[in-house]
């Protein structure tokens, strides 16, 4: 046991259920990912490695977390995940489909649907497919793809795969069985500990402890610092059990998203508020990504092609800062300073962000443009909010990610629209005084002059959409 001062206790092992089974993982340093102690300390090398960050899906396990009396079960990929990340939850991967020597049925579907060739994706395949069947969605061709958008399959071709997945049939798996071991405040094995605080009090202690130490929501990001880099810490502050990072209220006039929040949990509340929101969500990343995934940690992250920031900058969001001396508000568009730079002081924390709901005459729209439209970066990424009244912009938010080393708003373009009709002159205009209000990165993903002309295009696609006219309604890959 180590580390006390009213901040918990990190014990020295964790239980989980493994495959139905109690396990008890102790001596496993807490930075190890799932899939390495999977592979190499219980031999279920069942669990393939592809990629090793996050893109291939052929590391992919379910969990089981407690809900409701039951479980609920999400796919996640296991080589982002560290060790710790399993406390309170049941693990299931693929060795544990087959119970008393019989395949599960839908492995058997996928046998009899020739759903596999060389069989490297199969394992992972097979289990995005097992969270896909258990969480009762109906087996539409889309919502299949959907499920199966983290997992590449290079030679059997999705078809059978999909069939397969349309043929199953749920039935109880062992993933099920049992109470889940609860969870501890931590864990601790050689020389490193990973804290896991339940209360906003505990981690502002923690954090102000161990300034040193990584703050670790899903880990989607962060992950690759132990997935790929390998890297060990001596301490790892989780916020994933947080209880007041884990809220997501909706109130009258603004929905507070906690921290800790995952995209999966906060999908249906921003589908159903923001129109295109629920459809950028649903191209951040995949399921695995966006079951563990939060929207604090794409905060967090600061990259100037995260997805969200713009989103919550054109809808004049503020961002809920905690440190020791107590809470701080801010625009979150002030948050972004420079490339990977935030006003996030040492001793603090991202609490939550809270987003204004849309008042009447306001409209919303967010456009993704990325090289593929499944699991890829944004290469530009544009939100807009705009008050209309009697066919005359009021009010203008627009913001883009991709645009240059922050996410950031386009003031000189918003300037331009308000106080005129919202009609093809006024974007014109709003597209010419755009050009200087960036100065567009210019990498692997799009030239600058690319991005500047999608930015521009974007703002054209806006006003077709809201004025009435007849554009699509997609988001789109390049
Ligand atoms: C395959 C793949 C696809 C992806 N696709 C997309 C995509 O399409 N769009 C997109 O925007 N992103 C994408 N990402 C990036 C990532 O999934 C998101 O940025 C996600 O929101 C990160 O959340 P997390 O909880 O996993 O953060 P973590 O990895 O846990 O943390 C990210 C950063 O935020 C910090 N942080 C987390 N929580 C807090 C807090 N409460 N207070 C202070 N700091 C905090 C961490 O210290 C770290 O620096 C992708 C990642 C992968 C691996
Ligand atoms: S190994 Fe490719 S997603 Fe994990
Ligand atoms: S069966 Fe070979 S990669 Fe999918």
């Amino acid at each position: 046991m180590a580390e006390e001062a009213g901040r918990g206790v990190a014990g020295r092992s964790i239980r989980i259920l493994l495959n139905g089974e109690p396990c008890e993982i102790r001596d496993v340093p807490p930075a190890t990912t799932v899939l390495d102690w999977l592979r190499t300390e219980k031999r279920l090398t069942g669990t393939k490695e592809g990629c090793a960050e996050g893109d291939c899906g052929a590391c992919t396990v379910v969990l089981g977390i407690p809900d409701g009396g039951g479980l609920r079960h999400e796919a996640v990929n296991s080589c982002l995940m560290t060790v710790p990340q399993l406390a309170g939850r049941a693990l299931l991967t693929v060795e544990g489909l087959a119970a008393n020597g019989r395949l599960h049925p839908l492995q058997k579907a996928m046998v009899e649907a020739d759903a596999s060739q060389c069989g490297f994706c199969t394992p992972g395949i097979a289990m995005a497919l097992y969270a896909f069947l258990e969480g009762g969605e109906e087996p539409e061709v889309e919502t299949i793809h959907d499920a199966l958008a983290g997992n590449l399959c290079r030679c059997t071709g999705y078809r059978p795969i999909v069939d397969a997945a349309r043929k199953a049939e749920r039935s109880p798996a062992p993933v099920s069985a049992g109470p889940v071991p609860e969870a501890g405040p931590g864990y601790e094995a050689g020389a490193q500990i990973f804290f896991a605080p339940r209360t906003l009090d505990q981690l502002v202690a923690l954090r102000a402890a161990h300034p040193d130490a990584p703050i670790l929501a899903g880990g989607t990001d962060l992950g690759l610092l132990f997935s790929r880099e390998r890297r060990a810490f001596d301490a790892i502050v989780s916020v994933a059990r947080v209880g007041e990072l884990d809220r997501l209220e909706i109130r009258e006039d603004e929905i507070e998203i906690g921290a800790a929040v995952t995209y999966t949990r906060a999908l249906p509340v921003l589908d159903a508020e923001y129109p295109g929101m629920g459809e950028l969500i649903r191209r951040i990343g995949s399921r695995q990504i966006r079951n563990l995934g939060t929207i604090g940690g794409n905060i967090g992250n600061a990259s100037p092609i995260g997805d969200m920031p713009p989103c919550l900058i054109a809808l004049d969001a503020t961002l809920v800062l905690r440190g020791a001396e107590g809470a701080r508000e801010m625009p979150i568009g002030d948050f972004f300073l420079d490339y990977r730079r935030t006003d996030l002081r040492p001793g603090e924390v991202i609490e939550a962000v809270r987003v204004p709901r849309l008042a009447p005459g306001e409209v919303f729209r967010t456009y993704k443009v990325s090289k593929r439209y499944d699991q890829d970066i944004s290469a530009v990424i544009g939100a807009y909010r705009l008050t209309l009244a009697d066919g005359r912009v009021t009010d203008a938010r627009i913001a883009y990610g991709g645009m240059a080393a922050t996410p950031k708003r386009a003031r000189h373009a918003e300037r331009a629209l308000i106080g005129g009709s919202w009609d093809g002159a006024a974007v014109e205009g709003a597209k010419r005084a755009m050009e200087d209000d960036f100065e567009p990165i210019d990498d692997f993903r799009a030239g600058a002059r690319y991005r500047a002309a999608v930015a521009a295009n974007l703002l054209e696609r806006l006003h077709l959409q809201t004025a009435g006219g007849d554009a699509p309604t997609g988001v789109f890959a390049l």
